[in-house]
């Protein structure tokens, strides 16, 4: 193995260079060799200045994440920070790509900080669960203010150069060779003969109680139930109000509370879950994804005209297709208007919004897709209508044209079935609003190629999604346990519970909302439509709560309507009690022949939550995805499962899988056979193993 941390001279400057690709990811043995470097570099005496930098791509990635399940090794990040700090020769941090994390806590210890044109800056740890340890919450509000420095550190988001210029984070953007703009930089603060300007020595400006009262205030219900972000203002109010050593103690505190707490675990597991997800297993060595430079998506109703945004939010071009121009036009406005409302809310700038709109060119043509490289089809969820435009798509697409579907629900081999390239056809199941949404579940049918799985991963990321591979079922993954864990939360009401309980108790797991507030927020007439479509197929003996259906017989699709599972006042959003449903629920019971009675929070949550991961059991068992944490990724990312559980199978395995399965046999026998452990779990808990094993 290279070494992961390269020691030159150039002159009197002594050069620390990280060399550990891909991210120079700040472990051990790169620790050991800055800290030899310091060291050698303040002994030499013809050194007069020290620069560090990045080899490839990047500055740092930060602390290697993989390295904090285990005991610390010496020189911790610290000791080496300390030393940067300390050396009595001038240190100049060059930053290109990234320096996060730990990266940038090492550069903010150097006396001064230089960058190119690509320099990222951020302290990301609060989206691991943590907070930065290692100096980056008593250094940074030293630096550029105590009210940005609570931004930045509880966004965790990056800023480019040109901001960390004016915010003092990179003192110096260099146009040229960046090292050897740093090697000038040094000489220069060599020459000076300054003692070294040490970041610990300044104060924190602007760190009012008022500031710290506030953010206290707003992460309450934005960040719910975290232990992070709370310990984040905490540990920069003390950057404020205690002598540096004593911020750094307590920094170290908070930090090894959060580090070894199970909400930073699961956010860790989700870090290394995300990065799993793109690989596919079975993927031929050397398959090369195809060049996807030009989409098409058919379609402009709500689906199709985020998708379209989505993709020209990417700065690629896209031709969006609807046969009705009214249709089309209406599309086209609803995509105007949302940029024009994120240019008001001041997240993209006008110019932004023109370029994107201007790459978004709607047509009434199927001629005019000919030329795309991959189409997406985002029509209405209608077998029949979407073999009639996959036929089309095949006649006008030029051959090597991937093409996708949007679809939630349908098979995607019968799709393929009616084009002659079923190798080249895929579902690509966007998320509402297909422009915010963060997950894709990308659906492989039986005879879609490896290279159209590859085409289709890679782009995902260039949409800035999260993809996960998933097979053929119906509702895939993500919808197919939604309707087990909403099937549970509708007997409850038959049994005895009303819609704001169940929300109560989902909410207080961590969801955003519970699963009848969801209904009422996305529109209960679509699921009405689609239980009405599978009404004929659907087994005798299926347990089956018609309450969902009783309510939509009444014209309350939710929100939109004013009424759903909740009322909703003068068009507001905030869902209240409805004594017309309590009613129309004590109906369904009496109808039922149910005696209604008291149900427990405590049941509450473990047939809605246990069914999930019941259910996730069962799609892991038929191989439907990769691997466990793949749903875990799905639930996280489409249905707002909290992150600091880590999804639902890890939430399973840190909870044992033994009292998980031990439970739903317990339920089982009382509320119906639904609840019974799945094979696989029943297995792994008799096993004493986790999902995680498999
Ligand atoms: N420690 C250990 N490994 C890391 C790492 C870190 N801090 N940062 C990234 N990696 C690994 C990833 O796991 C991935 O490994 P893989 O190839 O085995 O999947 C690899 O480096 C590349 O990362 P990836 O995220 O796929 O590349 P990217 O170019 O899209 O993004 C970063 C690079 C650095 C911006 C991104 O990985 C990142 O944000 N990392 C985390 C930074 C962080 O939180 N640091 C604070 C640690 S306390």
């Amino acid at each position: 193995m290279s070494d992961p941390v390269n020691y030159e001279k150039r002159g009197a400057i002594a050069v620390i260079t990280l060399t550990n690709p891909p991210v120079n990811a700040i472990g051990h043995a790169v620790r050991k060799g800055l800290f030899a470097g310091l060291d050698a570099a303040a002994g030499d005496a013809s050194v007069t200045a020290v620069v560090i930098t990045g080899d490839g791509r990047c500055f740092s990635g930060g602390a290697d994440i993989g390295e904090f399940g285990r005991p610390p090794a010496p020189p911790t990040l610290r000791d080496v920070i300390e030393a940067a700090e300390a050396c009595p020769k001038p240190v100049v941090a060059a930053i290109h790509g990234v320096a996060f994390g730990g990266g940038l806590e090492l550069a903010l210890a150097c006396h001064q900080r230089v960058g190119d044109a690509s320099a990222r800056v951020s302290l990301p740890e609060v989206k691991l669960g943590l907070i930065p340890g290692a100096g980056g919450t008593q250094r940074l509000p030293r630096v550029i203010g105590a009210k940005r420095a609570l931004e930045f550190i509880l966004s965790g988001d990056p800023v480019g150069a040109d901001e960390a210029l004016s915010l003092g984070i990179i003192d110096q953007i260099i146009a040229g060779d960046l090292v050897e703009g740093a090697v000038a930089a040094a000489e220069k603060l060599a020459a000076e003969g300054k003692p070294p300007r040490k970041v610990r020595d300044l104060a924190a400006a602007g760190g009012t109680p008022e500031l710290f009262a506030g953010e206290r205030k707003r992460i309450e219900r934005r960040a719910r139930g975290q232990m992070a972000p709370g310990h984040c203002i905490d540990s920069v109010e003390n950057a404020c109000t205690l002598p540096f050593d004593e911020g750094m103690k307590k920094e170290r505190e908070y930090f090894e509370r959060c580090r070894d707490s199970d909400q930073s675990r699961a956010q860790r597991h989700v870090f290394g879950a995300e990065r799993a997800a793109a690989k596919v297993k079975d993927m031929p060595p050397g398959t090369r994804p195809r060049a996807v430079e030009s989409l098409a998506i058919v379609g402009c109703g709500t689906m199709g005209a985020g998708i379209a945004a989505c993709v020209a939010d990417a700065s690629l071009p896209v031709t969006v297709l609807e046969t009705d121009p009214e249709a089309l036009e209406k599309g086209l406005a609803a995509i105007a208007t949302n940029y024009e409302g994120a240019v008001s809310r001041g997240r993209i700038s006008r110019e932004q919004a023109d370029a994107r709109m201007g790459l978004i060119r709607g047509t009434n043509d199927y001629a005019d897709l000919a030329g795309a490289d991959m189409v997406i089809e985002a029509a209405f969820e209608d077998m029949d209508l979407k073999k009639e435009i996959f036929r089309r798509l095949d006649e006008t697409c030029k051959p090597g044209a991937i093409l996708a579907t949007n679809t939630s629900t349908l098979d995607i081999d019968q799709i393929a079935a009616a084009t002659a390239r079923p190798g080249r056809v895929i579902g690509t199941h966007f998320f509402s609003p297909a422009n915010v949404m963060k997950l894709m579940e990308n659906v492989r049918g039986a005879e879609t190629s490896h290279e159209t799985i590859a085409t289709v991963m890679a782009l995902t990321k260039v949409l800035g999604k999260i993809g996960v591979l998933v097979g053929v079922c119906d509702g895939f993954v993500g919808n197919r346990m939604y309707y087990s864990y909403t099937a549970q939360a509708n007997f409850l009401l038959e049994e005895g519970a009303f819609p704001e309980q169940v929300d109560r108790v989902i909410h207080g797991f961590g969801f955003p909302m519970g699963p009848f507030a969801v209904g009422d927020l996305a529109g209960l007439d679509v699921g009405w439509r689609v239980r009405q479509g599978r009404a004929k197929t659907r087994p005798p003996d299926e347990r089956y709560s018609p309450i969902a259906d009783r309510i939509c017989e009444r014209g309350r699709f939710g929100q939109k309507t004013g009424a759903g599972w909740y009322r909703y006042q003068d068009g507001g959003r905030k869902p209240l009690p409805d004594p017309e449903i309590e009613e129309l629920i004590i109906g369904v019971s009496d109808d039922l022949g149910i005696e209604r009675r008291n149900v427990s929070d405590e049941e509450i949550h473990d047939r809605c939550i246990y069914a999930l991961i019941n259910e996730g059991a069962k799609i892991l068992d038929e191989g439907l995805v990769q691997r466990a944490s793949d749903i875990d990724i799905v639930w996280i990312y489409g249905y707002g499962f909290p992150v600091w559980r880590g999804g639902p199978m890890f939430h399973a395995d840190r909870v044992g899988l033994d009292k998980v399965s031990a439970r739903l046999a317990q339920l089982a026998e009382t509320h119906g056979q639904e609840l019974a452990p799945a094979p696989l779990l029943e297995k792994l808990a008799g096993q004493g193993k986790t999902f995680a094993s498999l």
